[in-house]
């Protein structure tokens, strides 16, 4: 495509080194949207007949056809999926096709291209976060009302739900979608027409381009256009929060298929087996997508490193942020179909569960809020209720079977009614702010999404 100011071809070695086309194919849908808006600009314009224009745009159909059906030859020697399109459509239709480049770089046709698949690649992936959402949902509004015990440091804290505790995982997930979204609002303007810094002299109708494709707006300064690699580090960084999210609901899962806590159970077709121990049933799904977050925060890191000493505009090295896009999307994306079927699939062990939150300690700072009600500073009461558990450690007593007598003895603020708060219905009922585990949040949240992802 430049040969004629060079008088040797490109050595092996620089081809191999500078190829894009075995990933950057996948843009391929893109790049013939654009090349098609861009050829309609050139009709407009009066520099291509009707008959031109038709055939390169049926020109270009049909290779997109070909490479649907998987019968396109990429060439290596044609480095990238733009040049690969466009010198096919030039050997199917001839001269018209010569003339499709005009006014245009790979610059800003690859920044084109980039941005028409980051749109597509978030409105998939904001589909597939519903998909996870609703069965976190479907699971919560199962397991709504059981109790399990809430860590903090991996302690036993407080008395929670099940259901509480799956919904905190919507909200995230809610977040990474309106953080998508925001990403797809930035991005979605029009670079073409930039060219490959300066514009054209040959001025297209950029803003009808714009339209064709979709774009809200077209970009206001050539250069910044060229070289503006944000909506990459933005995208991927929320796709890296999606891993972080997935990443602790799998952390989670992990301790709780453990025989030590023994709360959930996944299905045998979500699980693996050990070639050795017979036994074994291993979450590995989870494990997976856990150690998988950690390429997301590499290609997120990557692009950055990439795009931080380069001067304006263009420079190869913006060629480095594909890899990490295309992995980031991929990953995420399987990540989250698979943890969504895995989740639908999964039971909680009641059993177990409701053993576990009958630990009277997860109330111990309920009780404190009694003494609190009965006019105690709660520093004092925090005191009162720590003397008591120190009784119930040393003595062995469950915190919730210590008698009266014991109770009045550490202090006289301590009522006949004590043994009350070892009632964990009450202790839920009484959590009536928004935001707490009760019953009757948890139903309105659960009905909030439901609708919401209906
Ligand atoms: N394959 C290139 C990329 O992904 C396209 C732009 C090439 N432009 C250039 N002047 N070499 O960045």
């Amino acid at each position: 495509m430049w040969k004629g100011r060079f008088s040797q071809p490109t050595a092996d070695l620089v081809q191999k080194y500078g190829e894009s086309v075995s990933y950057d194919w996948k843009l391929y849908k893109h790049d013939i949207a654009g090349s098609i808006a861009h050829a309609g600009a050139q009709l407009r314009a009066g520099m291509l007949t009707e008959e031109e224009f038709a055939s390169i745009r049926d020109g270009l159909l049909s290779v997109q056809a070909d490479i649907e059906a998987g019968n396109f030859i990429w060439s290596q020697e044609l480095e990238d999926v733009h040049m690969n399109i466009e010198s096919e459509l030039t050997r199917r239709i001839g001269a018209a096709g010569a003339k499709l480049h005009t006014a245009r770089s790979r610059n800003d046709q690859v920044a084109t291209d980039t941005r028409l698949y980051c749109r597509a690649e978030i409105d998939a992936t904001v589909e597939l976060l519903h998909d996870m959402q609703r069965a976190l949902v479907t699971k919560a509004a199962e397991y709504a009302e059981t109790m399990i015990p809430g860590y903090t440091h991996l302690q036993r804290a407080q008395p929670v739900t099940v259901g509480h505790h799956l919904l905190a995982y919507v909200e995230m997930l809610d977040r990474d979608v309106s953080r998508l979204l925001d990403c797809r609002r930035r991005l979605n303007v029009s670079p073409l027409g930039s060219g490959a810094i300066a514009g054209s002299t040959i001025c297209l109708d950029r803003v009808g381009i714009a339209e064709e494709l979709g774009f809200d707006a077209v970009t206001e300064n050539s250069m910044d256009a060229i070289a503006d690699r944000d909506y990459i580090m933005e995208m991927l960084f929320a796709l890296a929060v999606v891993g972080t999210h997935l990443s602790r609901l799998s952390e989670d899962l992990i301790l709780w298929c453990s025989a030590e806590f023994g709360y959930a159970t996944l299905s045998d077709a979500h699980t693996t087996g050990s070639s050795l121990m017979p036994q074994k049933k291993n979450p590995d799904v989870c494990e997976l997508t856990r150690g998988k977050t950690g390429r997301l925060y590499g290609n997120l890191t990557a692009v950055m490193v990439a795009v931080k000493g380069l001067p304006l505009t263009y420079n190869r090295d913006l060629q480095e942020d594909k890899e990490p896009l295309f992995d980031s999307v991929a990953t995420v994306q399987l990540a989250l179909r698979v943890n969504a079927e895995m989740v639908a699939a999964m039971k909680i062990n009641t059993a177990r569960t409701q053993a576990a939150v009958s630990d009277p300690m997860l109330l111990a700072t309920d009780l404190a809020d009694y003494l609190v009600r009965r006019g105690v500073p709660f520093r004092s009461a925090h005191s009162l209720v720590g003397r008591a558990v120190a009784l119930s450690v040393e003595s062995g007593t469950p915190l919730n079977e210590l008698t009266l007598a014991q109770y009045t003895e550490i202090s006289p603020e301590y009522g006949a009614d004590v043994h009350e708060v070892f009632n964990l219905e009450r202790a839920f009922a009484l959590r009536t702010n928004p935001g707490a585990p009760n019953a009757a949040n948890t139903a309105r949240r659960l009905a909030f999404w439901q609708e919401k992802l209906a």
